[in-house]
């Protein structure tokens, strides 16, 4: 089963991940905005009746400990960061049509009330499990109050997290060496009652939904292992007192517990992700069900459906549902979430569009240590908002990591805009305006308009494919073709002795600079506002159709200005000192190796900010792989291959014999440290000879610096890889 293309006839939600209110936002943050709001703003341009919602995340263990760190208590400390987003995110012309807060009477009485619905479909229960516990402190100790060891990969982990190795999302009590974080001693674990949702009633389900969800592939592929694998319930209250009261029966162990019942409350990533339906809620109670009904997007035929009322149901008659998020927190989208959905009668997503991180100097983003471009910081450059959103959309696909750097900015600026869309507009215009007071009154040629209708079509297209980076596309290359156009048929040439011909050109450059304004409003909202006004146009060009793009402009209009502005090679300059001193203080403070203490999972990577390839489309059937003849290998000796740079050969022990490779591993290894390696070594490789060197197998590494693949335990050597 496959949803019908975008635009549908129904309503649709974009909604983007809540920031915790817990600090300041900068570039990491901007990305996933950014891209919701161009993508919202994309949709409503092919026809789509769209909201666009998020919040601020209010709950949660870090802004517990940041208010206790600034003596206020966590609501005052929280709505002060709130208060700043919804100031923040419209400078960046990221206009929600509801954005609340997770702590809102909406939300607290909307997350009870699917709580109550999974307790009435039997899908929550309560256990006792270990917890820990700061004996000093006298205080339990959930999520970000204790830091240990991730059991799954063994790297540090903080609270219910594995933020500096795996990612995985961690259960209460899982972390092994546990530390309190108030006290710094060693956590004690403690039997405590807590209640848990359980997911493996919905396992079934999430394969089918993980076959349907669109969007990007990261999101469809991380999960299937958990969804496939056996899946762990997840504990939905906490010990603490900030947060949404856990609405169950009050006789239960849990409350009778230790402590009162008002210290136990739901976990963060309960109520987090039901705020995006309580903001389209609200926006709902805003504006009226008949212009927007939150009920026809959320719910089935507009109702809630309960145990066997799905039958085979699937949600095709509830809205399109569209989340943008931070790579890292895909799990609690592609498979808490939905289970949360179908367990309270609620409707799927459509489709989940995950970003990867944004870093500076192959490093990733802290809040804490300052190494990041903060959004105010930005906003006091004095460049407009618009920039940073192009550059932020079309520098790289949503899914790669990134690296920020003024130079790529200021190339994409002053090539893209500045030189090619801003040009061609500006001396189309001036020319129309100079010689015919507007547009000259001819039709648009036909080849101009198959253009035009051919850079439409594309954009109708990368809306439903979910590619941002081509709706960009799709209006600079428009620009382009018409600089390429312009120059060709020179009308300054032709005026005087082939009036007809240049106004033909002419005419036909005032129809292309609509169509760019038209095509390039979702990623440039105001400055196509600005290009509209300069066409003479009336009203807004975010209420255009897209049909507009090959209606005629008007007869008469002024002379134009300049859209975009060079950016300056000294402004840059400036730019770049300033945060080449601010990553080296930073990258100071990881070498020291005192601990950060960012936010939790405020979209920061975790390891090194790279371009990753593009994953395969292609699949390969198990057959294919088991032709793979993957073995483990031990590397008995090393030595440089002499007049190569990069080329080392290798004896590598497999167990049925000891095999001889040339890998180009030279720069990137001390070859003296190689011997004793454990290694992966593809046997049934083609030979070849390298230097004159035979190589009999390949020996496999990941990305640029050879990081060469291991195994983590005895396996005896020529173990067959599967
Ligand atoms: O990881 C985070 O920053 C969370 N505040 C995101 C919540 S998104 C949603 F599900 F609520
Ligand atoms: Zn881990």
């Amino acid at each position: 089963m496959s949803h019908d293309t975008l635009p549908t006839d129904n309503p649709a939600v974009v909604t983007c991940g809540l920031p915790y209110a817990n600090g300041d936002l900068h570039v990491g943050h901007l990305r996933t905005y950014v891209v919701g709001d161009a993508y919202s703003r994309a949709l409503e341009r092919v026809g789509q009746q769209t909201a666009f919602v998020s919040g601020s995340d209010m709950h949660g263990t870090p802004i517990v400990v940041n208010a206790a760190e600034e003596g206020v208590d966590p609501e005052e400390y929280a709505l002060e960061y709130h208060e700043k987003y919804a100031e923040t995110f419209p400078k960046f012309n990221v206009a929600f049509d509801s954005y609340g807060h997770t702590h809102d009477e909406t939300n607290t009485e909307l997350t009870q009330s699917f709580v109550e619905s999974w307790i009435d479909g039997d899908h929550v229960y309560e256990k006792e499990i270990q917890v820990g516990y700061d004996p000093e402190a006298d205080q339990w100790l959930p999520d970000r109050f204790v830091e240990g060891t991730c059991p799954y990969c063994g790297e540090h982990a903080r609270g219910d997290e594995c933020d500096e190795g795996c990612q995985r999302h961690l259960e209460p009590g899982e972390i092994e060496d546990p530390v309190s974080t108030l006290t710094g001693n060693p956590a004690e674990y403690r039997s405590r009652d807590h209640r848990f949702l359980r997911l493996a009633d919905f396992q079934e389900y999430l394969q089918g939904f993980i076959d349907r969800l669109e969007g990007t592939d990261n999101a469809r592929n991380q999960p299937r292992e958990w969804i496939e694998g056996e899946l762990e319930d997840l504990c939905i209250t906490r010990d603490l007192d900030w947060g949404i009261d856990y609405p169950g029966d009050e006789d239960s162990e849990a409350d009778e517990d230790a402590d009162t019942e008002e210290d136990l409350v739901l976990y963060v990533w309960v109520d987090a992700p039901i705020e995006y339906v309580a903001s389209t809620k609200q926006y709902t109670e805003r504006v009226g069900a008949d212009e927007y009904d939150w009920e026809q997007v959320w719910k089935v035929d507009g109702e809630e459906r309960h145990g066997t009322e799905w039958d085979d149901a699937w949600t095709d008659d509830a809205g399109e549902i569209i989340h943008v998020i931070g790579r890292d927190i895909i799990q609690h989208h592609a498979v808490f979430w939905p289970a949360m959905l179908r367990g309270a009668g609620y409707a799927e997503p459509r489709a989940i569009l995950a970003a990867g991180f944004v870093g500076i100097d192959g490093k990733s983003l802290s809040t804490s240590r300052n190494r990041a471009v903060w959004a105010e910081e930005y906003l006091d450059t004095g460049f407009h908002p618009d920039l940073f959103r192009y550059y932020t959309i079309s520098g790289a696909g949503l899914e790669s990591d990134v690296d920020f750097s003024w130079d790529r900015f200021a190339e994409r600026v002053n090539g893209q805009l500045v030189g090619n869309v801003g040009n061609f507009l500006y001396r189309s215009l001036l020319f129309a305006q100079r010689n015919y007071g507007g547009t000259p009154d001819v039709e648009t040629s036909d080849d101009v308009a198959e253009r035009i209708e051919d850079a439409v079509a594309e954009f109708r297209e990368a809306v439903a494919d979910y590619d941002l980076r081509t709706v960009a596309d799709a209006a600079v290359e428009l620009a382009d073709y018409g600089n390429e156009y312009i120059q060709r048929n020179e009308p300054w040439n032709l005026v005087d002795d082939s009036p007809d011909e240049a106004a033909q050109v002419i005419r036909d450059c005032v129809q292309l600079s609509k169509a760019v304004a038209v095509l390039m409003q979702p990623v440039l909202p105001e400055k196509a506002q600005a290009a509209w006004e300069q066409l003479g146009e009336s009203g807004t060009v975010e209420d255009a159709h897209l049909d507009a793009a090959l209606e005629a402009p008007p007869a008469e209009f002024d002379e134009p200005e300049e859209l975009f502005a060079k950016v300056e090679d000294d402004e840059i300059e400036a730019l770049n000192e300033d945060l080449r001193d601010r990553v080296e203080a930073a990258n100071e403070g990881d070498d020291e190796g005192d601990e950060a203490d960012d936010g939790e999972g405020d979209g920061e990577a975790s390891d090194q900010a790279v371009d990753l390839e593009p994953l395969e489309d292609e699949r390969i059937s198990f057959e294919d792989f088991q032709g793979i003849d993957l073995r483990v290998g031990e590397i008995e000796s090393a030595e440089p291959i002499e007049d190569s740079d990069k080329l080392v050969k290798l004896q590598v022990d497999i167990g049925h014999e000891v095999r001889q490779v040339v890998a180009g591993i030279k720069q990137l290894h001390d070859v003296d440290e190689l011997p004793g390696t454990r290694v992966v070594l593809l046997a049934n490789m083609e030979k070849a000879e390298l230097f004159g060197t035979e190589s009999n197998g390949m020996v496999l590494a990941a990305g640029d610096e050879a990081d060469l693949l291991t195994t983590h335990e005895d396996s005896p050597l020529g173990t067959r890889v599967h």
